[in-house]
């Protein structure tokens, strides 16, 4: 498809984003509030198949994606959000992305406005470009949270870390929490449709865990995050948006 006619389309939406972005960190609104999804949700096998059926992605031709469908304004000229607020995408695994620009498209994952911004984009898309510019972020190194930004991430305590460590790496049985590292991985480095989550924006991470809790964002395969936001308390889920933080920008320094 021609990408010539989007610029104007984009700048429209970029200033709606833009004016939301002191939304931060405002409670979601409660699920019963929120329109029930018409859109049929992913079976495991429907999702297989979908991700199967996209055409292979090239990561060079995802990189001109990126430049102009000016998706690196938003998310950072590497992948790396600008804002605290906007999620990074470098480092992402393939199917994550590329099954997020499908439930985009879709209309599944409806969240909050950004994510009808995102819908917008998302319905531009073409397959073949979907899967390239998921190629690419899967190429690019895992981001580094702009930490400095941010007074969220100021750097975790001896206690804070050996607290947000035992709750990510080994779960609580007493309010039935997985442990974070069981499906996202030791690093938060995910796997497959899970996402890598290590160096992620806190604003966005804190964001997306509450509408997973208040069931706004209901488009994960197995409900398992609705579970655990659920059970999780606001200080709990901020200590370990500021780990996964750290964890990024460590990870980046070992380039592995
Ligand atoms: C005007 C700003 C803007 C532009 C342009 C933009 N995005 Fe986004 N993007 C966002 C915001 C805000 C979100 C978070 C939406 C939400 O909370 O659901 C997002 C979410 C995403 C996500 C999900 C991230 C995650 O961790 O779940 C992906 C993938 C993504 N965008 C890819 C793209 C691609 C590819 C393009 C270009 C074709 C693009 N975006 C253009 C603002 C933008
Ligand atoms: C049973 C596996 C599983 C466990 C345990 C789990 N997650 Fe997830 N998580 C997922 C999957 C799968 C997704 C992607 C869902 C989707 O498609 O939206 C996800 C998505 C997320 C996202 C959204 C990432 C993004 O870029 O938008 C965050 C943040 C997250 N998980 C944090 C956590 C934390 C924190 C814990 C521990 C308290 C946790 N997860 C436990 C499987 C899991």
């Amino acid at each position: 498809m021609s990408t010539a006619s989007i610029p104007s389309t984009w700048r429209a939406l970029a200033a709606a984003a833009w004016l939301t972005t002191g939304l931060t960190l405002a409670a979601p609104a409660h699920a019963s509030e929120h329109a029930p999804a018409t859109i049929r949700p992913w079976s495991p096998v429907a999702l297989q198949t979908a991700l199967k059926e996209l055409p292979s992605g090239n990561a060079a031709a995802g990189k001109n994606v990126h430049d102009t469908m000016m998706c690196a304004s938003c998310h950072g000229a590497s992948g790396n959000a600008s804002t605290m607020n906007w999620p990074s995408v470098a480092g992402q695994r393939f199917d994550y992305t590329a099954k997020i620009l499908l439930d985009y498209r879709s209309g599944l994952r409806d969240e909050d406005e950004r994510a009808g911004l995102m819908t917008s984009i998302a319905r531009l898309m073409t397959p073949q470009q979907i899967a390239d510019v998921s190629a690419y972020y899967a190429s690019l190194p895992r981001p580094v949270a702009p930490q400095a930004q941010a007074a969220l991430a100021a750097p975790l305590s001896a206690a804070e870390h050996k607290r947000v460590e035992q709750l990510v790496r080994k779960g609580d049985a007493s309010r039935l929490i997985t442990a974070c590292a069981s499906c996202h991985g030791l690093h938060g480095e995910g796997k497959g449709t899970t996402p890598a989550i290590a160096g992620q924006t806190t604003d966005y991470f804190i964001r997306t865990m509450r509408l997973y809790h208040s069931g706004e964002r209901h488009n994960d395969v197995y409900k398992g995050m609705s579970q655990f936001s659920k059970r999780l308390s606001d200080a709990d889920t901020l200590l370990i948006a500021r780990y996964y933080a750290s964890l990024g920008q460590s990870r980046t320094a070992k380039a592995d």
